[in-house]
């Protein structure tokens, strides 16, 4: 990537505490968490089912707020930020597959995918054009008119996970994407993160499997809602700005082949965005 700019990190955590319940119920589900996140990082979470997971991502994607602390995104603080702006911010930077889908029961398959769009100002056949054009490559093109209670559990991850990404995030934080899935649905999964990855964009995916963060460039454990530990490490596939089409899948031969651990590059000054959908 060239323009590397490495000063101001896209998400910044400042001793972010989250306390639920009053008096003898309150509970810390996140205590005083500090975290700078460069653009372009896929950062894998993981850590003990209560750690505070959830909790974090939920502030991270401005659906909820800390108790104390204060979280910085592109430099400003979302913290003292009113909610219309926060939700403008959300809807224009951020993708999030929630851990249990958070599909809309009396929206069809596409309507749903295209729900995001509707905060942009799309006209709705466009936005159904794209929305069809996303489930495609999660193989669901014969859904698209289904409604989500007619779906397997694996293919109502696959639509939220096309919901969450259909409106080109820069930043997609993703809640276990493939917890629900069996190995060929996972492997869509992960292919599809790792291209919108290379692309530049911010992953924040919280997974239960080890093995997923062989995608990852950095692994995060939390505990009792503190980072307990946070480990940068060399990736597979050197990073490129090069545009993936998203459902062009590379064969063997195409991808990179494996390098010896290089001190991967951080930043690029312009926004990249998924946007080549079309192949
Ligand atoms: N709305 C809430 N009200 C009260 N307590 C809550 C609420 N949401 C979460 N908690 C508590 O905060 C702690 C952290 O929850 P969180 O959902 O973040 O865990 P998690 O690490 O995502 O777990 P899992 O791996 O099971 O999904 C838990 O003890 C949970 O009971
Ligand atoms: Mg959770």
């Amino acid at each position: 990537m060239s323009n590397i700019d490495t000063s101001s990190p896209v998400i910044e955590l400042r001793s972010l505490t989250k306390t639920y319940g009053l008096g003898d119920a309150e509970h810390r589900a996140l205590d005083g968490v500090d975290l700078t996140i460069e653009q372009g990082e896929f950062i894998t979470i993981m850590g003990p089912s209560g750690c505070g997971k959830t909790t974090l991502l939920n502030i991270l994607g401005l659906l909820d707020r800390g108790t104390e602390g204060d979280y910085l995104l592109d430099g400003g603080s979302m913290e003292k930020m009113g909610g219309s702006r926060r939700a403008r911010i959300r809807s224009q930077q951020i993708g999030i597959v929630f851990q249990n889908f958070n599909l809309i029961n009396r929206l069809s398959v596409i309507e749903n995918v295209a729900l995001p769009l509707t905060y942009r100002g799309m006209l709705r056949t466009k936005r159904l054009q794209q929305a069809s054009d996303i489930l495609k490559n999660f193989h669901l093109s014969e859904r698209e008119y289904y409604m989500p209670w007619q779906l397997s559990g694996g293919q109502m991850q696959r639509v939220a996970i096309a919901r969450a990404l259909v409106s080109n995030p820069s930043i997609i934080l993703a809640d276990e994407p493939t917890g629900n899935l069996d190995s060929k649905s996972s492997h869509i999964i992960m292919e599809e993160l790792s291209d919108i990855h290379k692309r530049g964009n911010t992953i924040i995916m919280v997974t239960h499997n080890p093995a997923l963060t062989t995608y990852a460039s950095r692994v995060i454990h939390m505990l009792d809602g503190k980072i307990d530990s946070d480990t940068k490490i060399p990736i597979n596939v050197e990073s490129t700005t090069e545009k993936v089409p998203l459902g062009a899948k590379r064969t063997a031969k195409e991808k990179p082949e494996k390098k010896p651990a290089k001190k991967r590059k951080t930043k690029a000054k312009a926004k990249p965005k998924t946007k080549a959908k079309k192949s």
